[in-house]
This record gives structure tokens, sequence and C-alpha cells, in this order.
């Protein structure tokens, strides 16, 4: 079984992380974060000896039984850690985005590549049950051909990094270098090319309208894919939040599922509610199937390229909000 080290002690390890790594019986034998709370409440949930938590990460890197480096890291320090990591020749799982530069993704996947490491980016969503069964369905043919899938996460504000360290950090630019279209329309981009295949031409509005946030906090994107279209909606800045709806229409039938209650509907001559599966975050999914490849030598089931890829569309979308033309991908 892979040895975990854990960079970045905050809030998806302590509520994603640490459960799929106890549930996957995964043996983590250090973890790194400046902030000492934040290490004493990671390390006490995994069991971590005192002796093997450390403020800075790169004593991590030196540690020989770490073979796999799990960074959750802000946005910012992706990109120094994921070079830091290749260079001390270890496998990488790195939270999303890969990084926030086409330059610096290019960057990364040389020097793994050059390092002979595998790295995964967390796609965890594509391991989601709920939306696991949704691409079943539709490969299966429940709605005919898909055309068009519209992606609603309207949100009333960001999601807070731990308090311990600077919870704000998602709206501040020079941390997070984007904002909600970055963060969590991120997500919807994968499953969406998943599903409707590689993204060809992206129109966007970006915006921000809470002068509190330095980055944007309304974006609305329009992406046409191969096989179809995806119209998507993310913001931190809707009073109350929107109904967070993900639906796929086909030529015979559409999919909806409600993200906040769970429910999800089929309509196929009439509508009826399928029993989805709970929400959970797809961590389980994804770490298993990483490290299984690992043992086995087989290539990482989200490879560096696929994380820049799905950056290069988000790119885009900014692109194509700044000069209000359509950009081909
Ligand atoms: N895949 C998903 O579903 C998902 C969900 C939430 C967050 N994330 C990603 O996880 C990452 C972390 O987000 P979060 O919400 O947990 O943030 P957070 O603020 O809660 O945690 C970040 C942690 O990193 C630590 N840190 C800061 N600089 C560091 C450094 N140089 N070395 C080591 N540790 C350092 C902080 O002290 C903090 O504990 C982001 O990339 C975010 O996009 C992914």
């Amino acid at each position: 079984m892979m040895r975990v080290g854990i960079i970045g002690c905050g809030r998806i390890v302590e509520e994603g992380h640490v459960p799929a790594y106890r549930e996957l019986g995964v043996t983590v034998t250090a973890l790194a974060d400046p902030v000492e709370r934040r290490r004493e409440k990671i390390g006490d949930m995994l069991g971590v000896p005192s002796e093997r938590r450390f403020a800075d990460y790169k004593l991590l890197l030196g540690q020989s039984d770490v073979d796999v480096v799990d960074i959750a890291v802000p946005h910012f320090h992706h990109h120094k850690v994921l070079m830091d990591a290749a260079q001390c020749k270890k496998h990488i799982l790195c939270e999303k985005p890969l990084t926030t530069s086409l330059r610096q993704a290019d960057q990364v996947l040389d020097a793994v590549a050059g390092a002979g490491v595998q790295l995964c980016v967390a796609h965890n969503y594509l391991y989601q049950p709920s939306m696991q069964l949704v691409r079943k369905m539709v490969q299966q043919g429940a709605i005919g051909e898909p055309f068009l899938i519209r992606t609603e996460g309207l949100g009333g504000s960001h999601w807070d990094g731990a308090p311990e360290f600077n919870p704000e950090w998602r709206t501040q630019r020079a941390i997070a270098g984007f904002g909600c279209l970055l963060d969590n329309g991120y997500h919807d981009i994968y499953l969406a090319r998943a599903l409707l295949g590689e993204v060809k031409t992206v129109t966007a509005a970006v915006s921000t309208e809470r002068e509190e946030h330095e980055v944007e906090d309304l974006a609305l994107a329009l992406l046409q894919h191969e096989f179809g279209t995806t119209s998507l909606q993310v913001s931190w800045a809707v009073s109350g939040g929107g109904q967070w709806v993900y639906e796929v229409y086909g030529s015979e039938g559409t999919l909806s599922l409600s993200r906040k209650s769970g429910k999800l509907m089929h309509y196929r001559g009439e509508w009826k509610e399928l029993k989805a599966p709970p929400w959970e975050w797809g961590f389980k999914g994804l770490f298993s199937d990483f490290f299984s490849r690992l043992q086995r030598g087989e290539p990482s089931p989200v490879p560096g390229a696929e994380g820049r890829r799905n950056l290069e569309v988000i790119l885009s979308a900014y692109e194509a909000s700044r000069t209000g033309v359509r950009q081909t991908v």
C-alpha cells in the first residue's frame, strides 16, 4: 500500500481527504502545514506521530517513507510545491486547479515527466456516485443522444478556508488567482467534457458583483463541445443561492439532479424519481483508483495533461469575457 504525506492540512483535507484515507486504510506517514493548529488537528485525526508533523513541507519531501504527496494548499502555492515534489521524485496527488497559468502547468508536466513520477489531479466529482449514475444512464441511452447540459451552482458565498489560516483566501487575487469559475466551475467543466466530449469554443460573461471580492464572483459560460453544448452558471454573490441543478437533455429524455436535495428525476415519456446515492466528495473512489494504478505500474487516472486542459478551457472563458470574442480552445 502506498504511504502518503499530506502538504496543506486545511478544510478539504479534514472533510474530504481524511475520511477517504480512513475508509481505504491508507497510512499517512507525515504531514506539513505552517499553521500548528492545522497540523495538530489533521495529525490527531490520522494518528501521525508528532515528530512527523512538519511546518516546512520541504522536510516532508525529504522523508523516504512517503511514496505519494497529497498537495492541498491554496491555488497560488500549487506550482512551487508541485515542482519541489517532482524534484524529490514523489508521486503526486494534487488538488485542483493544477496551477493558475498554462506556463506553470507546462513546467509541472515537464518536471513530472522528467522525474518519472505519476501525477493525479483531483477531478474527484468524476467518482461521485450520483454523477457516476448520471453518466452511466446517459451512456446506456436513458435519454437518447445527449446534446445539452445545464449546470447551475449559484451560491451566496464562497467556501471558507480553515479558520486558523485565511478563510477568505478564495476571494483574494494574489492567493486564489481567479474566483468562482476556477474554484467551482472547474468541476462542472471536466464533468461536461466527460459527457459531451472536448470543448471546441467558449463564450463567457464574468464579473465581480460584491466589492469585497477581488476575483470574479459570477461566471456564465457557454461551452460548445464535440457533441453538444454546456450552459454553466456559477456564483458566490447570489442572495440566498440558486437551485443547484445539474441537468442533461437528450434526444429522447432528460436527467435532472438537484445537488441541494440529492433528488434525481428522469424523463422519458413521463417523469420518474430515481433513487440517487447520497452525496459524497468522490475522493475515496479517486484515491483508490490512483493508488491501485500506481501499484500496478499503470498511468494516473487524471494525468497532468488533463488538469492542464481543464485549466485551458477556464482561462479561455476569462479571455472570452474580457474581449467579448468567442474563443477557440
Ligand atoms: N476537489 C474538491 O472537491 C475541493 C474542494 C475544496 C477545496 N479544494 C482545493 O483544495 C485546496 C485547499 O483548499 P481548502 O479549502 O482546504 O483551503 P484551506 O485554507 O482550508 O486549507 C489550506 C491549508 O494550506 C495550508 N498552507 C498554506 N500555505 C502552505 C504551505 N506553503 N505549505 C503547506 N501548507 C500550507 C494552510 O495553513 C491551510 O491549512 C485548494 O486547491 C482548493 O481548490 C478542492
